[in-house]
């Protein structure tokens, strides 16, 4: 096997939280790897930032505004980039909130909620419909669901958060068994990355010295660090990956 199959050549992709951060990355990867792509968030201006990257790349871009909690807003999408782009080929579930970080006992059920609604039941709107599409025209397609190590291992203080990326990695693993062989379904785990997600906790001294403690690389990832790995399971190259849980973390899970 030879490094064309690393390539995204000829592929469509829908990068859900595309707008900033590891889903802008991601989109712009793919491009690099040969893609066209959608990048799909909820703020317009930023993405068309995105898409002006992707085209700079070299792939054709179709940014769309879209909530992924917004069930009929996601089919529409599908509709709108199918009829630009072409049929998707590879669903990049990286769309996700972490608002709280407090003790439990003080959370609000409608913050527990949002999260779980973002992280989670918007993976599977998308989700859905993709496997629906990929079903109906009996074709091939690859998900990459963006976790977290805190699908993994507990992050406390991040209750709600925690559950939305281990409910996420038990999607990836019963959708991993119940599409197969037509669509391959990976999670990846990230650990801490340096996007406005962790700009709090990164500016904070005493936060971020206690977790670069817990992070064997001492250091935060770049996002570009995160994407390659997205490119890589959305390609041929991981063809026998399915079901897996790809971390990328610095180390912290192996402790
Ligand atoms: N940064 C980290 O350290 C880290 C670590 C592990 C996992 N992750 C995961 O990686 C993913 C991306 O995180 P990030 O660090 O890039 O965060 P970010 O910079 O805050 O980006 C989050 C993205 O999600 C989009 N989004 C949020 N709510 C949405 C909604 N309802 N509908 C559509 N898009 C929505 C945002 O776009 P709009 O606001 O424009 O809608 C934005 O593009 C998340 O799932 C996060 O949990 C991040």
């Amino acid at each position: 096997m030879g490094l064309d199959a690393f390539s995204l050549k000829g592929r469509v992709a829908v990068v859900t939280g595309g707008s900033r951060g590891i889903g802008e990355e991601i989109a712009v990867a793919m491009a690099e790897a040969g893609a066209d792509v959608a990048p799909v968030a909820r703020s317009e201006d930023a993405l068309e930032a995105t898409a002006d990257r992707i085209e700079e790349a070299g792939g054709t871009a179709h940014p769309r505004p879209l909530d992924v909690t917004d069930v009929a807003a996601v089919e529409a999408m599908f509709d709108d980039v199918e009829a630009t782009l072409g049929e998707v080929d590879v669903l990049v579930n990286n769309a996700g909130v972490n608002p709280y970080f407090g003790n439990t006992r003080n959370l609000d059920v409608e913050t527990w909620n949002t999260i779980l609604n973002v992280n989670v039941t918007g993976a599977f709107h998308c989700a859905r419909e993709f496997g629906r599409r990929v079903d109906e025209r009996d074709g091939t397609g690859s998900i990459v669901n963006v976790a977290s190590v805190g699908g993994v291992v507990a992050l406390p203080y991040q209750t709600p958060y925690t559950a939305s990326k281990h409910a996420m990695v038990g999607m990836t693993k019963s959708l991993a068994v119940e599409w197969t062989p037509q669509i391959r379904v990976n999670a990846l785990a990230p650990g801490y990355v340096k996007t406005e997600f962790t700009k709090g906790v990164r500016e904070n001294e005493d936060i971020r010295d206690d977790i670069l403690e817990t992070i064997p690389q001492n250091r935060f990832a770049d996002p570009d660090e995160i994407a390659a790995s997205a490119v890589y399971l959305a390609s041929d190259a991981a063809g026998y990956v399915t079901g897996e849980i790809h971390v990328a973390d610095g180390g912290i899970a192996a402790q």
